[in-house]
């Protein structure tokens, strides 16, 4: 599938996902990455691995509506099929998310739904997740909807939070985990393993 990344930040999902693929996992194939920050490192990991980079922000644009029809005549042109979102701290368009539904994924630093919705990114997720004192946290990978972080739950990876953890030190472990739950989530959404039908997941990854 012709595949597009979304980022805001360093990209270090994006990179475990082209390393993924440089190192053989079919299905996915990542043709376009796409930041709504000029400096996001993201940009410059995809012109490291040759892949077509460019900037798509809302600033650009006279109206929402001009902005989402861009953004869908972007992936068109490219014949996107999957759009990944990895870290990208904008909410997709609702027409965006209705041509793409059941191909657009993201992940998300915690255990879903409980420490996820709107302003629930990065530090937050994790100061949230220490503070409420449960011995167990991870990253979550979804199928995107409309409203934040509550489409339909693709996996999770257990990742355990220590007595004296701190949110850096806890990001750190999830951000590891990430790195290998992404890329294996994106290929078997690519190879039809998984698939969202009647609003839930089916299907289920490899072992
Ligand atoms: C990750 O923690 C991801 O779960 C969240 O944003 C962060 C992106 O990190 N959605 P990076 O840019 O991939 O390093």
């Amino acid at each position: 599938m012709n595949t597009a990344v979304m980022c805001t930040g360093s990209g270090t999902n994006l990179q475990a996902l082209l390393d993924a693929e440089d190192g053989g996992t079919r299905g996915a194939r990542i043709v376009l990455v796409i930041s709504n920050r000029p400096k996001a490192f993201a940009l410059e990991r995809a012109k490291n691995s040759g892949r077509e980079a460019i900037v798509h922000r809302m600033r650009d644009f006279k109206s929402e509506d001009e902005y989402a029809d861009d953004l869908l005549s972007v992936l068109r042109d490219r014949g996107i099929e999957l759009i990944c979102l990895a870290g990208y701290l904008k909410r997709l368009p609702a027409k965006v998310v209705a041509e793409y539904r059941g191909r657009i994924l993201n992940i998300h630093p915690g255990p879903l739904p409980r420490f996820g919705g709107q302003g629930m990114f990065g530090r937050h997720v994790h100061e949230s997740v220490i503070a409420s004192g449960v011995h167990e946290s991870g990253p979550t990978v979804f199928f995107v909807d409309e409203e934040y972080d509550t489409g339909a739950i693709i996996a999770f990876a257990p990742v355990p939070v220590q007595a004296d953890d701190t949110p850096d030190t806890l990001a750190h472990r999830v951000l590891a985990a990430e790195h290998l739950l992404y890329p294996r989530v994106v290929a078997a959404v690519a190879n039809g393993q998984v698939r969202l039908q009647d609003g839930k997941c089916v299907g289920r990854l490899n072992d």
